[in-house]
């Protein structure tokens, strides 16, 4: 039996019972098996979930960086570890190898370390998919600095916001970026955003779009000519296995966006761990994950998961839909692509098009079929199972989340038999519980509930960034001793699992994590607007979408309604960024309310969800008449 490659039922089963009897033997194992310690942990895990406090292989020494690339290079130094996809296809495709990669994290990290980057520093990064934007990211943690990726997507307001959470020193950025037909003016978004960042000492600007770009002197500086300059050796800064390895932002049920915090040690064997069984990866395996390394998807299962087994990774800089919605079966079809990891959004959008854009490629090369990001639906399921995969491709349906680093519960291709909408079961070490309503946890199958984790996992978030508190509140409280994941999930009769949503205030839009109370607060600052409440419906491409519910400051409000709809978008727009942009504005004259003044959400929810068969009651609400004015007015 091999803990560390499953590759058939049985032999999950025997995996999973070790790894929940003898969980420190089971990690301690794996760890000291597949990986480069510079010094061996005193203990595999001490945890307390009431504080909490999680530590794995405390006392350890390492950097992720020298398992990432560094013992590669004796076996593997000419074997490509990124390919490179330019958003369009005239633009060549970059084959980087280990040693290649080696050099250019090397340099990079000199570069850093020249402009006083030292461990423990925060270095944010705003790059687009780029080749800067994983190399970035290995250099900090080369020295042992802390990176957090902010998606090249956000606004200025959201940057700089994450910025100053984190107090960072230095931003990493490019001129421009390539998205499909557009090309977006980063460093502009990147000026506006340190008008208000007192924190930062530097500005790395990575040339992609070579558009002309202000340098602030003293601030600014062009990456190239400073890589060109530097040393290609740079010796492993050696940190503790609990040292903080990134931030990485999450929206959550407050305005402030939560910057979960990663360590090195655990997260390293959890995602390496994973990729390795989840995708089945083999030696010379092709790996694609469409996801943007501004994401969890990105940080764990496009660099340190793939990297830390010696993999090649395909790292795509465009979109689906350019230039034809070809697009990503072109690139599998280029690359031979062999394990494919998308987001359900993306299939939805793509089975909208002719099937010619999917069976003028081959794809033969593919094996394995993965989705993230949010439930997805049998239509598509089917869709990319019979037209992507042939019906000879296991789907891997990963529920997994910021928080918890890597993939939680997922089938093992060719191990577990998978089906349609179920995520399936736990992986190895991790330990599902369904909550009731009265907070005691449901036993037996064939029963739904709230999901939560009893047992700790080695990539588990430690805390949020300079609030505690809130780690513990958010996600300890709920149920004693238990991590609460905020979603709901069945089990069915073999125990298999599926995930049916959220069942707090987030909503998942095309795949990505919003919380309603940043946008919320982001169009209550436009000078109309006296309250809004802001609710997920059902889309068909986009899984959810959402809808506003805004009240104006003054009763009878004159202005153009469809300008102020503009307006509010474009508010959320500056904010937050794009993806936050309302689907559905209604503007109402209250909202329902419970007596103590709380929003109903449930009955907006349903309104515009046009599901109105079971309001529920409504007559303890202070203002019961709203809900029949509301549903009169409901946007279609
Ligand atoms: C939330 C986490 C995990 C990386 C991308 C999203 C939803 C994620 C699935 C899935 C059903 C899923 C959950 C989760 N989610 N994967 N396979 N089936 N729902 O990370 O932005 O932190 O969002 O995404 O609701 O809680 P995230």
């Amino acid at each position: 039996m091999s803990n560390y490659h499953i590759k058939h039922l049985e032999e999950y089963f025997q995996v999973y019972r070790k790894s929940v009897r003898e969980p420190e033997n089971f990690w301690g194992e794996v760890a000291e098996e597949h990986f480069l310690w510079r010094k061996k942990w005193d203990n595999v895990l001490q945890w307390d979930f009431t504080k909490p406090e999680i530590k794995w292989f405390e006392g350890a020494k390492l950097n992720i960086t020298e398992n990432c690339i560094d013992r590669h290079l004796r076996t593997r130094g000419d074997k490509t570890a990124i390919i490179w996809e330019p958003n369009s296809p005239e633009e060549e495709a970059l084959h980087i190898t280990y040693k290649e990669l080696h050099e250019r994290v090397c340099k990079f990290a000199n570069v850093l370390k020249s402009k006083g980057i030292e461990k423990g520093d925060r270095v944010c990064i705003y790059l687009p998919m780029i080749p800067e934007l994983a190399v970035s990211v290995l250099a900090c943690a080369r020295i042992g600095a802390i990176h957090s990726v902010v998606f090249a997507g956000f606004s200025s307001t959201a940057l700089s916001t994450r910025i100053n959470d984190a107090d960072c020193k230095m931003v990493i950025t490019a001129d421009g970026s390539f998205r499909g037909s557009k090309t977006i003016d980063l460093k502009g978004i990147v000026d506006e955003a340190l008008e208000d960042c007192p924190s930062i000492e530097s500005v790395l600007v990575a040339k992609r779009i070579a558009s002309d770009i202000s340098i602030k002197e003293g601030r600014d500086e062009w990456l190239q000519p400073l890589l060109d300059a530097a040393d290609a050796n740079c010796e492993p800064e050696i940190v503790d296995a609990e040292d903080p390895l990134f931030i990485l932002y999450t929206s959550g049920s407050t305005g402030k966006p939560k910057g979960m915090v990663h360590t090195s040690g655990g997260y390293m064997v959890y995602t390496a761990y994973t990729f390795k069984n989840i995708f089945q990866y083999k030696e010379d395996d092709v790996y694609w994950c469409t996801a943007d390394i501004g994401w969890i998807t990105g940080h764990s299962y496009i660099v340190y998961g793939p990297l830390a087994n010696g993999a090649t990774t395909v790292m795509f800089e465009g979109v689906p839909s350019y230039p034809d919605f070809g697009r990503f079966w072109e690139i599998v079809d280029k690359h031979k692509v062999n394990q494919f990891y998308t987001a359900p959004t993306a299939i939805r959008a793509l089975a909208k098009n002719n099937l010619d854009f999917v069976t003028k490629h081959d794809l033969s090369s593919l094996k394995v079929l993965g989705s993230v990001g949010e439930p997805i639906n049998e239509e598509a399921w089917h869709w990319y199972n019979d037209n992507v995969g042939k019906s000879r491709c296991p789907i891997v349906d990963t529920w997994w989340q910021t928080e918890t680093g890597g993939i939680m519960i997922s089938p093992i291709p060719y191990a577990t038999p998978t089906i349609p909408t179920y995520a399936t079961l736990p992986l190895p070490g991790i330990q599902p519980a369904l909550m009731d309503e009265n907070a005691k946890e449901i036993k037996g199958n064939l029963v739904d509930g709230r999901l939560c984790i009893k047992f700790p996992w080695p990539s588990i978030a430690r805390t949020i960034w300079g609030n505690h508190e809130r780690y513990k509140d958010t996600y300890f409280s709920a149920y004693e001793n238990m991590y609460f994941t905020g979603d709901g999930a069945l089990r069915d009769a073999v125990g298999y699992y599926r995930i049916t949503g959220r069942v707090d205030d987030v909503v998942i839009v095309s795949g990505h994590n919003l919380g309603t109370a940043p946008i919320e607060d982001a169009i209550n600052e436009h000078p109309a607007v006296a309250e809004s409440a802001i609710v997920g419906y059902p889309h068909d491409v986009k899984g959810n979408a959402l809808y506003g519910f805004v009240i104006l400051k003054e009763v009878g409000e004159t202005r153009d309604r469809e300008n102020l709809r503009k307006e509010i978008n474009q508010q959320i727009t500056e904010h937050i960024g794009p993806i936050a942009k309302l689907d559905k504005i209604q503007f109402v004259s209250g909202l329902p309310k419970t007596r103590s003044g709380k929003i109903m959400r449930r009955i907006l929810r349903k309104i515009a969800s046009n599901d109105l068969s079971n309001l529920g009651d409504t007559s303890t609400l202070l203002n019961p008449d709203v809900v029949d004015e509301v549903i009169k007015e409901k946007i279609d």
